[in-house]
């Protein structure tokens, strides 16, 4: 090659390695390839070359023309992929970074009981069914057979509300099971399901309050017994309270809207206060066989369908699961015992591992 060509080529590679972005590279480009390029020029001044010395000419034209595309595509490359690797640098996310030390919330001892109760009794095919918590005499007490001047009212402390008219006065629900009329008139049999909700009674201690939560149960079938009814409180309080071979015990009982009616206790150490173990019993929850005046006050055949039904209370199987000694905590909003009973939302209820 001449040292006209040479001294080209030189040029033209200082340029490129100069070129700091496509921009100044296309520039270059154009500068010597384009219509008035350099390398253009000498190419079309080669006819004015003496005809002996042309051949040599045009073969080292075309020798300094490859070696300038190779070395002007290259410099494109090499642009491009710094340009695309400078664009994944800048849109980088660190998803390395750790979680925040510490949830900024808890989740209540009372919301995580109803989670797990849901889990529990979702895994045996219940529904969840809601109801009011202002309710009609006839669905609190009535259509559970407990008509007026029976002496179960008396045991119910009931907050009253105005009456309207000549209807019996409006109550704040005494407990979840009016919740059972209003499912068994709204759904036809079978029916599986669970109620969880607020409940009023006029009652105030250590172990008491006015508002408190209930859990209902009711099962509806053909051919349903008190085993089935046993089995399936046997199973919810041993996954409940995490102790598989926890004595359960069935003791008769009265409750208006059940026959038989049956109380559940379970064994426990009434000194230590340790469940499962120690010989004592303790008293957890009420059940029995619908009463046949119940289905048949929402029009359900008792002779072709029976059911069982169960209630409990959701502070109380709380604090005994806990070892809570006082349920006021549960409402007063104190950060300090919330941030010692309440559960990490980031471990939810998981029924395959327990609850
Ligand atoms: N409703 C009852 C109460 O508040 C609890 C209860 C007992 C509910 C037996 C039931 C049941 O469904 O079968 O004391």
């Amino acid at each position: 090659m001449t040292d006209d060509l040479l001294a080209l080529k030189t040029e033209t590679d200082a340029a490129l390695a100069a070129a700091g972005d496509l921009r100044a590279w296309d520039a270059i480009r154009v500068a010597v390839l384009g219509r008035n390029g350099t390398l253009t020029g000498l190419l079309r001044d080669l006819g004015k070359t003496p005809p002996d010395q042309r051949r040599e000419r045009g073969a080292a034209l075309n020798q300094l023309k490859d070696a300038l595309n190779a070395a002007i595509e290259a410099r494109k490359t090499a642009l491009e992929s710094a340009a695309l690797d400078a664009r994944l640098a800048g849109e980088r996310i660190d998803i390395s970074l750790p979680p925040r030390p510490r949830p900024a919330g808890l989740i209540h001892p009372i919301a995580r009981t109803m989670e797990e109760i849901v889990a529990i009794f979702g895994a045996m095919g219940c529904t969840v069914s809601d109801g009011p918590d202002v309710e009609s005499d006839w669905y609190n007490f009535g259509a559970l057979n407990i008509p007026a001047h029976h002496p179960a009212r008396a045991d119910h402390d009931t907050f009253y509300l105005p009456a309207q008219g000549n209807k019996p006065p409006p109550v704040l629900r005494t407990h979840t099971s009016p919740v059972q009329i209003r499912t068994m008139l709204t759904q036809p049999p079978p029916i599986r399901t669970i109620v969880i909700g607020r409940t009023y009674r006029a009652d105030h201690d250590a172990t008491h309050s006015p508002m408190f939560h209930q859990c209902e149960g009711l099962i509806i079938d053909r051919d349903l017994t008190l085993g089935h009814l046993k089995g399936v409180l046997t199973d919810f309080l041993r996954t409940f309270f995490d102790i598989g071979n926890l004595p359960v015990r069935f003791r008769s009982s009265y409750f208006p809207f059940t026959e038989p009616s049956m109380e559940v206790d379970i064994g426990w150490n009434r000194r230590t206060g340790e469940l499962g173990k120690g010989g004592d019993w303790l008293e957890i929850l009420g059940s029995g066989m619908v009463h046949p005046r119940v289905l048949a006050n929402c029009g359900i055949d008792p002779r072709e369908w029976q059911g069982f039904a169960w209630g409990m209370g959701v502070e109380r199987v709380t604090m005994l699961k806990h070892g809570m000694a006082d349920l006021r905590p549960f409402y007063e909003s104190d950060l300090r015992w919330l941030r010692h009973y309440g559960f990490n939302p980031l471990s939810p209820t998981m029924l395959h591992e327990g609850v």
